[in-house]
């Protein structure tokens, strides 16, 4: 039997969603695949509810908003954009960033709706049901990793800050530069989503030596992580083995 895919669809009311109603009225064709979800403006979307979609077996996410610069709230698509493209950054340590789309459809453009959902349904069909569905504990684990900096405060202000600080430049009057900023932000992504690895080995207490055999990691830089972790209390002593300590999560 052949894959057909589950879509999630989050429109926003003012120009997609609005094209979504222009294709059914013009009687465009599109595949039955895309459950939609109306939302006021694609700049409401946050990013850990498109991984909430994922958790619970979509195996695509659409994320469609009004043309840049025709934005209902003036720039919440801008926003969206700076959202879903972090987002991406985030879900490529599983693998899942191409089974997300953002895309432009304003409600005159019922044809093109109908291309965006048919195109991107293909897609999907191509790359299969989505991995999560195959309960591998590492890439579940990995996932839930994923989904913990999706929320992390440190990289929803980055996500927040992005915008601002290339426009008006930091509080010094710094012109920030685009690249270096994302450099950045690529960074802070990687090492919380190994700190929130470290932080789920941890549910049960483990050495250092331990968690980085299990995830792969160098000892060291587990090490420097962990010291990172407790500073923020998030992780603990749990006891100490002749000279070995046990580390443990304080909250998972
Ligand atoms: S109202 Fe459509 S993207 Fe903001």
């Amino acid at each position: 039997m052949s894959f057909e895919p589950k879509i999630i669809g989050f429109l926003c009311n003012w120009c997609s969603y609005a094209g979504a109603d222009l294709a059914g009225v013009s009687r465009f064709q599109y595949p039955t695949n895309l459950r939609i979800i109306r939302v006021m403006c694609s700049g409401r979307i946050d990013p850990f509810i498109v991984t909430k979609a994922f958790e619970n077996g979509f195996d695509g996410v659409a994320v469609l908003g009004c043309h840049l610069g025709d934005c209902h709230y003036l720039s919440g698509n801008y926003d969206a954009q700076i959202k879903i493209q972090t987002l991406m950054k985030i879900l490529k340590l599983v693998n899942l960033d191409d089974r997300l789309m953002l895309e432009w459809v304003s409600a005159a453009e019922g044809l093109r709706f109908s291309q965006v959902v048919k195109d991107f349904t293909d897609k999907i069909r191509s790359l299969g049901p989505s991995p999560l569905k195959n309960g591998d504990p590492v890439l579940l684990e990995k996932f839930k990793a994923v989904q913990r900096v999706a929320e992390d405060f440190r990289i929803r202000t980055l996500i927040g800050r992005k915008r601002p600080l290339l426009a008006d430049g930091n509080v010094y009057g710094e012109k920030v530069i685009e690249e270096e900023f994302d450099n950045f932000t690529d960074e802070a992504i990687l090492a919380e989503f190994k700190r929130n690895r470290i932080v789920l080995q941890l549910k049960e207490p483990k050495s250092v030596k331990e968690v980085a055999k299990n995830i792969d990691l160098d000892s060291q830089e587990v090490l420097r992580h962990v010291v990172i972790l407790r500073q923020r209390g998030l992780v603990a002593v749990d006891r100490i083995d002749n000279v070995t300590p046990y580390y443990v999560s304080i909250e998972v």
